[in-house]
């Protein structure tokens, strides 16, 4: 990566709730002009760090640094290079597109020729300019989405924070959204962002996997993608649960994770283990369809360490 200069940073970073540890010593580094993917389940934590990130939030204990200022005590001076997306519906559903862009400049106290410039380039690189006049209650879930962010964008931040900003939000308008911020970061913004559909951290420069408040790995997709060991073989079987019960401990199987009607299956060597896992199947009297080689995504690995970290808990 050209640029090199850390734009965030968390130390130790934690954050209780009552009995709740929401986000649990937090180490984190981000360079400027990354798109930083979080990722996890419910509760994993990634709003209360993006709450924290934001100011809006003050930790527990640790700290944290944005543009190299304390998140708490100058919590100001971050807040002019900050934009941040809330997970929940942000905009005044009763206001116009319009109505709602002003709003945001009046917070920010852009205005006059500046202002009229910044709402007109933000209505066509949000592709709103059509719904100006539309109330935000009215605008589709992708539409209200791209109007948050373009209220987000009013006063041109150089850090985006967006909490799941394409939940909800149908393919076309993921895709859509997504061409935007990859606009924003070409011009060099640096966005973290948490993310619903594991799809979309194949578009992040590095990825954050949480899991009960903690980070459990932040790397490249490149590199988490091969986190997992072993092949991986793809089968249909008629009896995806049983098929599973009947495979594992299985001589050369590491792992077996389901996906609807399919097993995910980890071996050590797929030619090998390829037919004789058809032929224990067939061997209880189960058909399958397969298997065949597929290259694991990001999807395989998290749901494989998240896995083990389970295990370590309940073991532990
Ligand atoms: N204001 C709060 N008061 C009490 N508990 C909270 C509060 N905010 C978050 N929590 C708890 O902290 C934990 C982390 O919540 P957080 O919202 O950060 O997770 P998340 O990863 O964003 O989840 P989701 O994917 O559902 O949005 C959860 O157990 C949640 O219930
Ligand atoms: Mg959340």
């Amino acid at each position: 990566m050209a640029k090199t200069l850390t734009i965030i940073e968390a130390r130790a970073l934690c954050k209780s709730f009552g009995a709740t540890r929401a986000v649990d010593m937090l180490d984190l580094s981000i360079l400027q002009g990354e798109i930083f993917g979080l990722v996890g389940p419910d509760g994993a934590g990634k709003t209360t760090v993006l709450r924290m990130l934001a100011t809006i939030l003050n930790p527990t204990s640790g700290h944290a640094t944005v543009t190299g200022f304390d998140s708490v005590k100058q919590a100001e001076s971050i807040k002019a290079h900050l934009g941040y997306m809330s997970q929940q519906f942000s905009l005044y559903g009763d206001l116009s597109v319009l109505e709602n862009l002003n709003f945001f400049a009046d917070i920010f106290g852009i205005k006059n020729k500046v202002r009229k410039q910044r709402i007109d380039r933000l209505l066509d690189f949000s592709r709103m300019r059509p719904f100006g006049t539309r109330r935000a209650a009215q605008l589709s879930g992708g539409r209200q989405k791209k109007l948050a962010l373009a209220c987000t964008l009013i006063h041109e931040p150089k850090i985006l924070l967006l909490d799941e900003p394409t939940t909800g939000v149908d393919p076309v308008s993921r895709r859509e959204f997504w061409d935007i911020l990859t606009e924003l970061h070409i011009a060099g913004t640096t966005i973290v962002v948490s993310i619903p559909y594991m799809d979309e951290a194949e578009r992040c420069s590095r990825v954050g996997l949480m899991y009960r408040g903690r980070l459990l790995v932040c790397d490249t997709p490149n590199r988490i993608r091969k986190m997992v060991d072993g092949e991986l073989l793809a089968l249909h079987p008629e009896n995806p649960q049983r098929a599973a019960t009947l495979l594992k401990g299985q001589p050369g199987i590491i792992e077996i994770q389901t996906y609807g009607d399919k097993l995910h299956i980890f071996v050590d060597a797929a030619v090998m283990r390829g037919p004789e896992i058809i032929a224990h199947l067939a061997q209880a009297g189960m058909n399958c369809v397969g298997p065949w080689l597929a290259q694991p995504r990001m999807e395989e690995a998290f749901i494989s360490l998240i896995g083990k970290q389970a295990e370590m808990t309940i073991g532990g």
